[in-house]
């Protein structure tokens, strides 16, 4: 009995041992991965979360994409607080993908600049000036094709639109206000 208990415990010892380096592994890679493709993983500030959906009037008609949607945080608090039924993200990092589908979101793993804008009627995008700038193009032909839809864009200006209207929020990380830009 003490003999098998011997071999066993080492045995699960090294299985845990060997988890924790796949799980650091898929973590660290998903980080170096955001930032090579040029947003890196940072989940936004719930208040600023809550005033971005707010602002772009997101409710149970509403048809909500966030690109580059990490954890899948934006979207479980636009159909949690705001009853919004429709809601799909793209996340092209493992971890926040993989995140995401341990929440139960709909989230598919595919590069946000490969993305069907045509039915949706909200766009969340959380992106550094690098990726937005990229972007522009993809959203200012989708706000030419559906002028009543709307992109809303927390911290990050898209600096090649005019904004609807821009709102202060204090952002609890940055411990300042910071800027929601919707379009
Ligand atoms: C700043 S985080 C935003 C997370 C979430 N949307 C939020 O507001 O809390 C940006 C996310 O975009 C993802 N990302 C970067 N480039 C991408 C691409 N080309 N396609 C899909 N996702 C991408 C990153 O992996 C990262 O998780």
């Amino acid at each position: 009995m003490i003999q098998i208990i011997l071999i066993i415990i080492p045995v699960i010892l090294v299985f845990i041992f060997l988890l924790l380096v796949f799980w650091l592994g898929l973590v660290l890679f998903s980080s170096f991965y955001s930032d090579f493709v040029g947003a890196p993983y940072i989940q936004n500030d719930d208040k600023v979360i809550m005033e971005s959906l707010k602002l772009a009037k997101v409710s149970s008609k509403t048809k909500l994409i966030d690109l580059g949607s990490g954890n899948g945080k934006v979207l479980r608090m636009a159909q949690k607080y705001f009853n919004v039924k429709n809601v799909l993200g793209y996340e092209l990092a493992p971890w926040p993908y993989l995140l995401s589908k341990f929440n139960k979101t709909k989230t598919i793993r595919k590069s946000l600049f490969d993305v069907d804008l045509s039915k949706c009627n909200v766009i969340y995008v959380y992106l550094l000036p690098k990726i937005l700038k990229k972007l522009t193009k993809k959203l200012a032909d989708f706000k030419k094709e559906n002028p009543n839809a709307k992109i809303v864009s927390p911290v990050f200006e898209i600096k090649e639109l005019k904004p609807l209207k821009v709102i202060k929020c204090y952002h609890k990380g940055f411990k300042k206000d910071v800027s929601i830009f919707l379009y």
